[in-house]
């Protein structure tokens, strides 16, 4: 198993994403009086931030947005309950993130960790993020093994299984995928104030996963959505991402991406914000071809940092369409 920096890079998982550094430790108990208002909680916690950092970092995704306000909330409330000893039980946190690739849900599930974390709902806050062969071996023995170390891994934080579904296998008669199921069902009804799990998916898959195995449709307790992206919504991720590694668009260049992202959204495998940042590193690579080729110019920051409009219009895209 590795631990890797924020942004694990697709499929070396399962990765760990240590909890953001400068987060605080979960509400302390003694050293302050404990919270009797909302904004107490939200000001002793810190989650405020968290959220209003999704908002302003995280393009569209408004009902996504809405529904972490709403457990948010739950949460403080159940806070506050507890301090008045009103508190039952913990509430139960297991999520089911589904949509299209590229369409946020490992980017949310991260900050997800941390609002889950700031108020004090896991002790560390960190995410592992695991596919079915992270968790089920291919030999008889070798499953109960791997997915209790993985486990072992992920208390404290959240367990992110992505295509939950492929732990199933109906088609497969002796499929280690079931142990592996039953294992966590477990684990997420007698540890589920240490361990929060998360599945994600497409949502059709997800449904039909949930269908044939309502033990775990049982102890999903959220369920969120991530839409497609409009194109729209595409532009401006790939402003801010553009922003953000200190790249512009040259004049011209925006309306070439956008044109891009118009033939682009037609075609096969198209997926969301994860294409929108692979267009934009293979337009890097050809503005970065283009200074290249000029040994003798003396480089300006503008220069370096303009992505003109030939990087975009050189795309394969341009040329499949007559
Ligand atoms: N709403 C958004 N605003 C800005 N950037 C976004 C947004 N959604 C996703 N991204 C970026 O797009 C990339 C893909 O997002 P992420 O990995 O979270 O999607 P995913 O749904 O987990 O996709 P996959 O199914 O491919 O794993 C990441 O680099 C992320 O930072
Ligand atoms: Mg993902």
């Amino acid at each position: 198993m590795t631990t890797t920096p924020l942004y694990a890079i697709p499929g070396s998982t399962p990765a760990v994403v240590p909890a953001a550094a400068a987060a605080p430790a979960p509400l302390p108990a003694a050293a302050k009086p404990a919270p009797v208002t909302v904004g107490e909680v939200l000001a002793q916690s810190q989650v405020e931030a968290v959220m209003d950092e999704l908002d302003r970092d995280l393009v569209g995704l408004a009902p996504v947005k809405a529904r972490i306000r709403d457990i948010a909330a739950l949460l403080v409330i159940a806070r506050l309950r507890e301090q008045l000893g009103l508190a039952a039980s913990k509430p139960s946190l297991h999520m089911c993130f589904s949509g299209n690739p590229g369409t946020g849900k490992t980017t949310v599930a991260l900050r997800m960790a941390q609002i889950l974390h700031r108020l004090g709902y896991v002790r560390k806050g960190h995410v592992v993020s695991v596919t079915r062969d992270d968790l089920v071996g291919q030999y008889i023995g070798h499953t109960a093994p791997k997915t209790k170390e993985v486990l072992k891994k992920a208390m404290g934080g959240v367990l992110f299984i992505d295509e939950a579904y492929y732990l199933y296998r109906p088609e497969n008669e002796r499929d280690y995928g079931q142990e592996a199921i039953e294992i966590l069902l477990q684990v997420m009804e007698n540890q589920r104030d240490d361990l929060v799990v998360i599945l994600a998916g497409y949502k059709d898959r997800m449904d039909t996963f949930f269908q044939s195995n309502p033990g775990m449709s049982s102890r999903i307790a959220h369920h969120l959505d991530f839409p497609d992206y409009a194109s729209g919504e595409l532009l401006h991720i790939a402003d801010t991402m553009l922003a953000t590694s200190h790249y512009r668009f040259g004049p011209g260049a925006r309306e070439a991406f956008s044109d891009y992202l118009q033939r682009r959204l037609t075609q096969p495998h198209f997926a969301n914000a994860r294409s929108v940042r692979n267009a934009l590193d293979r337009m890097r690579l050809r503005q970065a071809s283009r200074l290249f080729a000029d040994r003798d110019r003396v480089l300006t920051a503008d220069d370096l940092s303009t992505i003109a409009e030939a990087d975009i219009r050189a795309s394969r895209v341009f040329a499949a369409v007559p």
